[in-house]
């Protein structure tokens, strides 16, 4: 495969996206690049500095100081934010919770659009998100989108939470999943939705090795 391909993953919340871009970019050698991360990280950075907080949300001051924001994702999948590593931090309930309010901002979103197509430039990619299909890569040379079952998806998530030995249960993961699906799908810019030309696979009775050499597959005989 052409090194400067692009692999576009999106779709609804812990369907194995992530997993399977990491997979991929290993066997084609192409970066992977977790955009849910990045967002993620820049709410992480919101609610430290408490320009999100009790809900309530200081966008002014939050906007002017992403402007200096040093976010920087290393290709072995670790995210910095002003030389901290907030890799693990990133994947806590409480940035779980708030990430689709801050994701749904214009200007977060326009910031993050920027730093994902640079990180395009120098070597081909598979990222996974919500909106790289459509618009961050409309032109990307493999789409493909991800569904499962809420249950299977929350049983997923719930272990691997779990395994990192955050404090959580099946009913909270359940509700934070379906409440970002919703948030995700219903915002003005960017929502989450199937590109057109995308091929859609629903992983809720697929193991990550089946699922794997399905897209393999796809994109091989394209
Ligand atoms: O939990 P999961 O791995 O499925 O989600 P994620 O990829 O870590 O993304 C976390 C959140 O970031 C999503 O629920 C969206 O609100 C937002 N996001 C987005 O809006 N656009 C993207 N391209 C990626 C993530």
């Amino acid at each position: 495969m052409n090194s400067r391909k692009v692999i576009a993953i999106d779709g609804y919340a812990s369907t194995g996206k992530s997993t399977l871009a990491k997979m991929l970019s290993r066997h084609y050698h192409l970066t992977f690049i977790d955009s849910g991360a990045l967002y993620r990280g820049v709410t992480f950075f919101a609610l430290e500095k408490g320009f999100l907080k009790d809900n309530e949300l200081h966008q002014k001051a939050f906007r002017d100081a992403l402007e200096g924001l040093d976010l920087r994702l290393e290709p072995a999948g670790d995210l910095y934010l002003n030389g901290e590593n907030i890799s693990q931090k990133i994947r806590h309930p409480r940035v779980s919770d708030d990430v689709s309010t801050i994701a749904a901002l214009p200007f977060v979103r326009k910031f993050l659009l920027h730093q994902q197509r640079q990180m395009a430039l120098e070597n081909g990619i598979v990222m996974d998100g919500r909106d790289i299909g459509t618009v961050v890569f409309p032109n990307a040379d493999h789409k493909f989108f991800f569904t499962a079952r809420p249950e299977v998806r929350a049983q997923r998530r719930y272990e691997e939470l779990k395994a990192q030995g955050q404090e959580t249960t099946l009913e909270e993961v359940l509700n934070n999943l379906l409440h970002r699906d919703q948030t995700d799908s219903s915002r003005d810019v960017a929502p989450l939705r199937k590109a057109d030309d995308a091929i859609e696979i629903d992983t809720s009775e697929l193991t990550t090795d089946q699922l794997f050499t399905h897209l393999v597959e796809k994109i091989d005989a394209k």
